[in-house]
């Protein structure tokens, strides 16, 4: 029996997790056995819970319970708690997901034991060190031991820092396998799309059956953070909700509903409060969030996780980051980087829905990621 301990904090992660945990379910569960560790770094009910019950994620065996703080004193907390449960389980893989800061506690803390890391998401780069991912993600692949790349340009980001694709088992974090996998995420946009159309009622809820909408998140601490670009991309979505016959939808991330009032002028803010055509909500659970992708017009986020959805579903995405990770959807056309740019936000809009019609091929895998890397953790097991 392989022992793997998964790390999971953030609500992306929570997701992920459940394609995995799937996978072991449904075709591995006579050959690995998977803990899950939560760190804690997301809490909410509607950031956490939410996600175990709906999408069939087991419990986790264990939980930090860290919750927020400074970027140090998080994952300082996270280190010494994940080192305790590495020590007591001595799985045969630390597994971790993308690149938070849970992420990069779970590489330091086992690093630092031996136990071999494996990375999903490795080699994604947004060439932004002012990012504190990018700093997670840099560390935490030149830890792992296993790296599975959901892209092709993260295999090539790899081997341009230095990774030999041509490594042979058996693989250590001196001579790590480079693995191209395909998106769990993409794995479970197919699992659970026709969930979402039988069981999400956010679109009655809301209005929305036959009114159309823009799908918009904001959570990037560079967006949320600073005052004039928040307004900037507030000042965008009133402008988009003004020139058009349809709707701003706004599942709010905590940071966000947390600095809208502080961060926006309140000229702009009582705008953005008190538009009927500007629909802000709390977190909204998976199958309700793939329900408004599926039905939006189009996306506007800064979140990575919602980019690729966007893609997965066909529609365009207004990415309001200066660049991404996701570098094929904007090659594809079907995403175009606006940064925090007001006029470069509202020209985009206009621009797919009147000019683009973006083609949508698959490339981010097979929706098999998940059991591609449980085969490959099964094959590398070391003794
Ligand atoms: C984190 C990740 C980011 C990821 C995002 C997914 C890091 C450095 N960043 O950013 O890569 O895209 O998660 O959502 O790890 N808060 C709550 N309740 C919660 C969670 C957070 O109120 O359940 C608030 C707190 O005020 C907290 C703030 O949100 O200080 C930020 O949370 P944190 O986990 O530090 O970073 P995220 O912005 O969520
Ligand atoms: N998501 C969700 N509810 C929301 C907002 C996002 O379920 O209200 C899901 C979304 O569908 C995707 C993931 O959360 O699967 C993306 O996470 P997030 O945007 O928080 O982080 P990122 O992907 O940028 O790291």
């Amino acid at each position: 029996m392989l022992k793997i301990l998964t790390i999971i904090g953030a609500r992306p992660q929570i997701i992920k997790a459940a394609a995995l945990s799937r996978a072991i379910r449904k075709s591995f569960g006579d050959q690995i056995q998977e803990l899950l560790l939560h760190t804690g770094q997301h809490y909410d009910q509607n950031m956490s819970e939410v996600f175990f019950e709906q999408l069939k994620i087991p419990r986790p065996d264990y939980n930090l319970n860290v919750g927020s703080g400074s970027h140090g004193k998080q994952t300082a907390t996270m280190i010494s708690g994940i080192e305790e449960i590495l020590l007591k389980e001595k799985p045969d893989y630390l597994v971790v997901y993308g690149d938070t800061n849970s992420t990069l506690a779970g590489a330091i803390a086992a690093s630092k034991i031996h136990v071999p890391i494996a990375h999903i998401e490795a080699g994604l780069r947004s060439f932004n060190k002012s990012m504190p991912e990018e700093i997670n993600r840099i560390m935490c692949d030149h830890a792992s031991t296993l790296l599975f790349s959901p892209t092709l340009t993260g295999i090539k980001n790899l081997e341009h820092e230095g990774f030999n694709l041509a490594n042979t088992k058996p693989f250590t974090n001196d001579k790590p396998g480079v693995f191209h996998c395909g998106d769990v995420m993409f794995d479970n946009s197919l699992h659970f799309a026709s969930l979402a159309d039988q069981q999400s009622s956010i679109l009655a809820e809301n209005g929305l059956e036959n009114n159309p909408f823009i799908l918009s998140t904001i959570h990037r601490d560079n967006n949320t953070d600073q005052p004039e670009r928040l307004s900037s991309i507030f000042e965008a979505i009133c402008a988009v909700v003004a020139q058009h016959n349809l709707s701003v939808v706004l599942p709010l991330h905590p940071r966000t509903a947390k600095l809208l009032q502080k961060n926006l002028p309140n000229a702009l803010y009582q705008q953005v409060i008190k538009n009927k055509k500007i629909i802000l909500l709390p977190p909204v659970s998976f199958l309700d969030m793939i329900a408004l992708e599926k039905n939006a017009k189009m996306v506007m986020t800064d979140s990575g996780g919602v980019q690729k959805e966007a893609y997965y579903f066909m529609k365009p995405c207004i990415i309001m980051r200066p660049e991404t990770e996701w570098v094929e959807i904007v090659e594809q056309g079907a995403g175009k980087l606006v940064d925090a740019d007001m006029q470069r936000i509202t020209e985009a809009v206009s621009y797919y829905l009147n000019d683009a019609a973006p083609t949508f091929p698959q490339i981010f895998g097979d929706g098999k990621a998940a059991e591609f890397i449980c085969s490959t953790l099964l094959e590398n097991k070391q003794f």
